[in-house]
């Protein structure tokens, strides 16, 4: 089977799609034929090795996928073959066929299609515990989103909007302020990313609002917490400001840890505000509450069901494309979900000459050789003369089908760029 394999920590041209032995089921598992994927900001950060405890090298990648199921492993009740569901399991999610614990899988409503499950389930379900399980908001309620246009985002605005009379203060690249503004479900009060947005809600808000949602950490927490009205709640849930460029910046990591304010429990008393954190890859697999999860699913499914919410697809890729995907998240374009399609057809490439090579030069041998060759082929060897020996080795019984593409190369140049600018 096609997989989307991290062969090591790092930029674009780590992802690779390899061929992989189709996944063996243990007691417990369904096999699912795998339809769409979700890519998640998350993604980015467990390629560049900048999650806790990342699995060794090569792993296949991914937390979201959605298909249908090919085998009921032993044990598993309330599943049948050809169900169609969506899962969010640990890693292992992009590619055609995986196994997955049924605790982390749920029945699609009808009518929904696996696209719109890959763009909904990871994005909506986190929003949903913010909002409602953690937040509790209620009607006449004020909340300010950080990456208001991102997948995240938009399900935050979508799910705020089922409650009557509540403000939306959203903060995102500037870029996108014209599209969300003609969005079905517009932002109330959108703010620019990096402008002193805490003076323009105080503009509208001066007493503040009632709920801040940041998945920026560094010194938004501190903004966030100063932008609280007493019973104000914080809920930090993402550290994206640790990601500035294609791999990853132990500076950026030890500044966002090092700009947050230390608040004391006598102060929260004092000031009547609450801090709190969601992690749902820890809730999930080390701490357990998968029962807890599959209930916020059931209710976003059924508010699908209703008509309440719906899905924001931001783009659809080929698993060859998913670094030109990822490189589109990076440069902060996506509004909604990026999805990847393990049926779809990859973009066609352009076929590069050998660097240094004067093409008027080139014998005509090279240049009929250089026409056999397919775009494919051209990046998969490209790829394979920087390939470690451990790489090597471990690719041995794998056939590769293609590499990050030219992408990753002005990513790579981007990022030395950004890693001068920041050392
Ligand atoms: N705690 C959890 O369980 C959980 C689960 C899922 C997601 N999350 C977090 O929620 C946030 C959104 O996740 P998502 O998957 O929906 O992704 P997303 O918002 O679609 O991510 C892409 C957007 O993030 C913004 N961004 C902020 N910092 C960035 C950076 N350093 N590099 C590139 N883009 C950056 C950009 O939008 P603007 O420039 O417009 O701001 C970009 O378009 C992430 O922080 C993620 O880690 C947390």
């Amino acid at each position: 089977m096609r997989a989307v394999v991290l062969t090591g920590f790092g930029g674009l041209k780590t992802v690779k799609i390899l061929k992989k032995p189709e996944p063996t089921l243990n007691e417990g598992e369904l096999l699912i034929r795998v339809k769409a994927c979700g890519l998640n900001f998350q993604d980015l950060m467990v390629r560049q090795g900048a999650i806790d405890a990342p699995p060794k090298c090569p792993f296949i990648l991914g937390f979201e996928c959605a298909g249908e199921v090919e085998q009921v492993g032993e044990g598993v009740e309330g599943f049948s073959i050809g169900d169609k569901v969506v899962a969010l399991p640990e890693f292992k999610a992009w590619a055609e066929l995986v196994a997955v614990p049924s605790k982390y899988v749920f029945k699609m409503p009808p009518g929904m299609t696996p696209l719109q499950a890959a763009a909904m389930t990871m994005n909506y379900t986190v929003a949903y515990i913010l909002l409602f399980e953690m937040a509790g908001l209620s009607q006449g309620k004020s909340l300010l989103v950080h990456s208001a246009g991102g997948g995240v985002g938009q399900a935050v605005v979508q799910l705020a909007r089922t409650v009557p009379d509540v403000t939306v203060f959203g903060v995102c690249s500037k870029g996108k302020h014209e599209a969300l503004l003609a969005s079905a479900v517009p932002i109330d009060h959108l703010l620019e990313r990096g402008n002193d947005y805490s003076s323009e809600v105080r503009k509208v808000r001066p007493e503040g609002v009632d709920i801040v949602l940041d998945c920026l950490c560094g010194e938004e927490c501190n903004r966030g917490y100063s932008l609280l009205k007493p019973m104000g709640k914080y809920i930090l849930y993402g550290s994206s400001n640790v990601v500035t460029g294609e791999t990853k910046s132990f500076f950026s990591a030890a500044r966002s840890w090092w700009q947050v304010d230390k608040v004391s429990p006598i102060k929260l008393f004092d000031d009547n505000k609450t801090l709190s954190g969601f992690n749902l890859r820890h809730l999930m697999y080390q701490q357990g509450e998968t029962e807890f999860v599959r209930g916020a699913v059931e209710k976003i499914f059924a508010l699908y069901k209703d008509g309440k919410i719906k899905p924001v697809t931001d783009s659809t890729w080929a698993l060859e494309d998913v670094a030109e995907a990822m490189q589109k998240m990076h440069d902060r374009k996506n509004i909604g979900k990026i999805v990847l399609d393990p049926g779809m057809e990859p973009k066609p490439k352009p076929a590069t000459p050998a660097k240094g090579k004067d093409k008027k030069k080139q014998s005509s041998e090279e240049k009929k050789e250089e026409e056999k060759k397919d775009v494919a082929a051209a990046a998969a060897t490209a790829t394979d003369e920087k390939k470690t020996d451990e790489e090597k080795k471990d690719e041995k019984k794998e056939e590769a089908l293609t590499n990050g593409d030219s992408a990753g190369e002005s990513a790579d140049s981007k990022d030395k760029e950004d890693d001068k600018a920041s050392s």
